[in-house]
């Protein structure tokens, strides 16, 4: 949506990094895991903001394609790559209402919540191949003050990635804190 291109233009617009500059420490302390099971060396980064995560996999050896609605954050994204002889597949894409076209080996999904979107992610992975979702768990504060719809429900992505063919190789969700957080490791069948 083009509002919500603005809205995070103006985010990635003001902030040195609006998420920090270092990889999410999920993906970071998985990375071994992930570079042992996964199937090959495709990997796609839905919502991937200024490609931080990105930007990790591509060092370990990753043909990245990072996607997002946000010319500013997906232009930072070039410039870090570009300092690092990196190549990423940097794409602005509105994701809402949008279909995977390709496979691929390793899909991640952080801090970005398109619930239609999930089946599609399972099923543009290879056989084998990994998936990691992260995202904001609902709390009351949040509850409070924002739309219940952008946040994950207690047990909601277990109970969604469950119904899959394949196996939770992990799953956690951390309620204290100022980011209450749900996030899973899936692998398909292969
Ligand atoms: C909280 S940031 C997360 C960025 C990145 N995944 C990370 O963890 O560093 C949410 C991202 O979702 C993107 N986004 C929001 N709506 C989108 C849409 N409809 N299609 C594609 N990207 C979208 C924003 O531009 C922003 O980069």
């Amino acid at each position: 949506m083009e509002t919500d291109r603005i809205k995070w233009n103006q985010r990635f617009g003001v902030a040195d990094a609006y998420q920090g500059g270092h990889p999410s420490p999920f993906l970071e302390r998985e990375i071994e895991r992930i570079l042992r099971l996964v199937p090959g060396k495709r990997a796609l980064d839905l919502a991937c903001g200024e490609g931080r995560n990105s930007i990790f996999l591509a060092r370990h050896g990753f043909r990245v394609t990072g996607l997002d609605i946000s010319d500013v954050g997906i232009a930072r994204g070039e410039r870090q790559a570009r300092a690092e002889g990196l190549e990423i597949d940097f794409r602005r894409q509105d994701l809402e209402g949008w279909h995977i076209g390709e496979e691929y080996d390793l899909i991640v999904n952080f801090n970005f919540l398109l619930r239609p979107l999930i089946p599609e992610e399972v099923g543009a992975l290879a056989p084998g191949g990994l998936l990691l979702f992260d995202t904001i768990l609902e709390s009351p504060q949040l509850l409070a003050t924002h739309n219940p719809d952008f946040f994950l429900r207690h047990g909601e992505l277990v109970r969604i990635f469950g119904a899959f063919e394949g196996e939770v190789l992990f799953s956690e969700e951390i309620s204290e804190g100022d980011m209450p957080t749900a996030r899973v490791l899936f692998r398909k069948a292969g």
